[in-house]
């Protein structure tokens, strides 16, 4: 099997942060390791303008990376777009067509970067994409390469950032890498705080020569989860950043994933987001309990919902997840506030989110490891602060129920019970 590079150059890098970010975890709450903020020059503190504005709210839409990896085409871009319409994605809110890594060609003379054969003619492919009322989202990296090896930004960014505006380009996802070995490495070698400064100041770099083309692009930061960047992120101007290593279409990664995000609720709010990657709805082998879960977990966390699975083949089922409304507008929330986790008992989990108009949002799961098992559990209202009976919806049937504390519920394993309560108390 060929290792993807971003293994690679992890293998050499940062010690244990690296083991740390690609490895299952024992505990996934210790996993995310913090340093403090170093002292860069940054681009001015978050401020509402165009870019934030297209961000208010976690950005929705689709990417290539989860289903095609490196064999992504121009047609799967405009299928997915005819898919996004066609399948009702479009009307609950999926905007961004997001093309991942291995789109690009070669340099020419003048330092001008050029597609590759899979994609003839980017500006053709943004113009289809905008005339089915979406967005086009494309991928780079800070380093010399991406980490699929192909040519990145590194002392481009000024002439890149300035070929996706004229491309008509959305929406930039920056993915650290190379950049790691070939300038962190190479400039600071064993000076972890230089290094780190190293990374922010490439940040910052590209987020000003967005702002430069004067186009509203939305700025996605992936280096993993790294370094704190929840805390330093929005002023390098990203509207998201990547809190974790890569997901997989799997339990134990979507499991692990979510219980990292304990803890960072309080650096989410409009314009600028947690991203604890995209998703795997629809992918591998999930059972449609384990679907149900991760994309609950996701708006609960108001996490970006970007699918990544086969849309032209998707089945009824995966799509009746993914265009959820009511768990749609969960992720979407004005407020933006991110769920925390309440309580764990046994294994059973229990989030809630705070929502606007003083409604809630309680999520119930059973990370129970046998995954075909139902098991009976109890919901302590009194341990959320709240008293019953307790009306509510189940956003996943649509029925009405009633809340009362320790009432016994019966949840599938990998499965979750979903509840907006509109007026708690
Ligand atoms: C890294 C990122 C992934 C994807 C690949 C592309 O692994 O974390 O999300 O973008 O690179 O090579």
């Amino acid at each position: 099997m060929k290792i993807h590079p971003l293994l690679a150059v992890g293998a050499l890098v940062l010690g244990s942060l690296t083991a740390a970010a690609q490895t299952a975890p024992k505990n996934p709450t210790k996993l995310v390791k913090r340093s403090a903020p170093p002292q860069v020059a940054l681009t001015p503190p978050i401020r509402p303008n165009d870019r934030m504005l297209s961000s208010e709210t976690p950005p929705m839409g689709w990417n290539s990376w989860n289903f095609f990896a490196g064999r992504v085409t121009d047609k799967d871009i405009r299928a997915a777009a005819d898919q996004i319409v066609a399948t009702g994605m479009k009307d609950a809110g999926y905007v961004y067509v997001n093309i991942d890594d291995t789109w690009e060609g070669e340099r020419d003379a003048d330092g001008v970067l050029h597609t590759n054969t899979k994609f003839p003619d980017m500006k053709a492919l943004a113009d289809y994409v905008h005339s089915k009322g979406l967005k086009l989202g494309i991928y780079s990296s800070p380093g010399p390469k991406t980490c699929a090896g192909y040519a990145a930004s590194l002392d481009h960014e000024a002439q890149d950032a300035q070929l996706y505006a004229s491309w008509g380009i959305d929406y930039l996802k920056y993915d650290l890498c190379s950049f790691i070995p070939a300038v962190m490495m190479k400039q600071a070698p064993g000076d972890k705080a230089a290094q780190m400064q190293l990374m922010i100041a490439a940040y910052a770099k590209m987020d000003k020569a967005l702002k430069a083309t004067g186009r509203p692009i939305v700025y996605s930061l992936c280096q993993y989860g790294w370094d704190a960047v929840w805390e330093w992120g929005p002023n390098a101007g990203a509207n998201l950043w990547r809190t974790t290593g890569d997901i997989q279409p799997n339990w134990q990664s979507i499991y692990s994933i979510l219980n990292e995000q304990a803890g960072l609720a309080k650096y989410a709010g409009p314009g600028h987001w947690n991203d604890p990657d995209m998703l795997e709805v629809g992918n591998g082998k999930l059972s449609l309990a384990e679907n149900r879960m991760h994309f609950s977990m996701w708006a609960m966390l108001a996490a970006p919902l970007l699918a990544g699975n086969d849309l032209p083949n998707m089945t009824p089922e995966v799509r009746a997840i993914l265009t959820n409304r009511d768990v749609i507008a969960i992720d979407q929330d004005r407020l933006g506030h991110e769920a925390t986790r309440a309580y764990s008992d046994g294994e059973v989990d229990v989030w809630t989110r705070h929502l606007s108009g003083g409604a809630l949002a309680i999520a119930v799961l059973n990370a129970g490891s046998d995954r075909y098992s139902t098991h009976t559990c109890h919901l302590s209202l009194a341990k959320l602060g709240l008293h019953g009976p307790l009306k509510g919806k189940n956003l996943w049937t649509g029925e009405q129920v009633v809340l009362t504390n320790d009432m016994p519920i019966e949840i599938t394993s990998h499965d979750i019970l979903l509840v907006r309560v509109p007026a708690p108390r």
